[in-house]
């Protein structure tokens, strides 16, 4: 085969797909998608022999938007026996494997659906084998790490299968591409989760060590009632806290908080600045990409993560146009932040933007 295969939450695989259009065209690499929508996945197909893979080797799942992981297909194997399902997937990965790399990581992963879901037991037992016949035909390394390629059995249902790899810089780390966070008991709602997984993952060491320190200064717009503040306070950061709702009193018994009944549209950092603005509000993407924007360019905030709430519809185009308007709105500063846009797993009809200024 020489496809991809990209997993995505359900309900998304259009978007997904509009947005391997956009980069394979960026990267001169040309193809077309196949998908079935509340999949959980697509699969992207290229013309030119090889792409597949080139375009699997440079595209870090981390850079786009919607795909949770990004693997490049070496076999679609269908109607597996269940007497011997893992014959053929040894096979497989034996007949794709080059000298080039060595496989260092497993995953066998099922889609993020209700069918998928039901296939999670098995494709636990399923890896104990796997593996085992792996290392005894010296096709993945004893102790796995991260270094290396990363082989994936994809299962669809008990009988079939994709099987292909990942490249380690350009993988998601995480198993189905999906990062699960414990919900913090003290945290007032379940949105903490979406700052949560930002900044674990969309930030590396030194960024989340410069920004998130004790004594640094944040504003949280739409903050109420306070899980994104939380993510805040529990790094010992001060925030101003803007929303007209209520806000949870335990943040407010740190003394690290100062809640105003505010508009998050005219509100002005009380200090003039502040290390990091934090937006939550329910509102318009091209609304909120402005206002990020006009906040960065003042440089009333040195940094921003945002989410952005998404239509229906058109939802890589919407990301794109708030993209293109917070380019257009920074102008030559933009190159100074190091922009990403991702759908993370904790976010829902929505996208999550960090702008960290360089
Ligand atoms: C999704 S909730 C935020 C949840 C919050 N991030 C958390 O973790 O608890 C959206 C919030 O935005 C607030 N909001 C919407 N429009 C606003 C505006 N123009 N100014 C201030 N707050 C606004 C709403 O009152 C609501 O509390």
């Amino acid at each position: 085969m020489n496809s991809l295969l990209v997993y995505c939450r359900p309900g998304y695989e259009a978007d997904t797909a509009n947005e391997l259009t956009a980069l394979s065209t960026q990267f001169e690499v040309y193809g077309y998608p196949e998908f079935k929508s509340e999949q959980g996945y697509i699969l992207f197909h290229f013309y030119q022999p090889g792409d597949a893979d080139r375009l699997g080797g440079r595209l870090a799942v981390s850079e786009t938007i919607f795909p949770r992981q990004i693997v490049v297909v070496t076999a679609h194997l269908e109607g597996l026996d269940k007497t011997n399902r893992a014959g053929p997937v040894l096979d497989a990965i034996s007949q794709a494997d080059t000298d080039e790399w060595k496989n260092t990581l497993l995953f066998v992963e099922h889609a993020d659906t209700e069918d998928g879901k039901a296939l999670a037991k098995f494709c636990k037992k399923f890896i104990v084998p796997l593996r085992q016949g792996l290392r005894k035909q010296n096709a993945l390394t004893f102790k796995e790490r991260n270094d290396g390629r990363g082989l994936h059995v994809f299962f669809t249902d008990y009988d079939n299968c994709y099987v292909g790899h990942s490249y380690p810089d350009c993988r998601s780390p995480f198993v189905n591409g999906i990062c699960r966070l414990k919900f913090p008991p003290r945290a007032p709602s379940r949105s903490t989760l979406k700052l949560e997984e930002a900044i674990l993952n969309m930030l590396d060491e030194e960024e989340r060590s410069t920004i998130f320190r004790e004594g640094a200064r944040a504003v949280d717009l739409g903050a109420c009632p306070g899980g994104w503040t939380y993510q805040l306070v529990i790094r010992e950061m001060s925030v101003e806290a803007i929303d007209n709702g209520a806000i949870d009193d335990h943040l407010m018994a740190t003394g690290l908080v100062d809640h105003y009944t505010a508009d998050g549209f005219t509100y002005k950092p009380k200090y003039g600045r502040v290390d990091l603005l934090v937006c939550d509000m329910i509102e318009r993407p091209d609304r909120v990409a402005v206002l990020m924007s006009e906040w960065l360019d003042k440089g009333w905030a040195d940094h921003a993560i945002f989410n952005l709430k998404l239509p229906m519809k058109k939802r890589y185009d919407t990301v794109a146009t708030a993209l293109g308007e917070i380019h257009a709105r920074l102008g030559k500063k933009a190159s100074d932040y190091r922009i990403k846009v991702r759908h993370l797993y904790h976010d829902r009809d929505e996208v999550t933007v960090t702008a960290i200024k360089a």
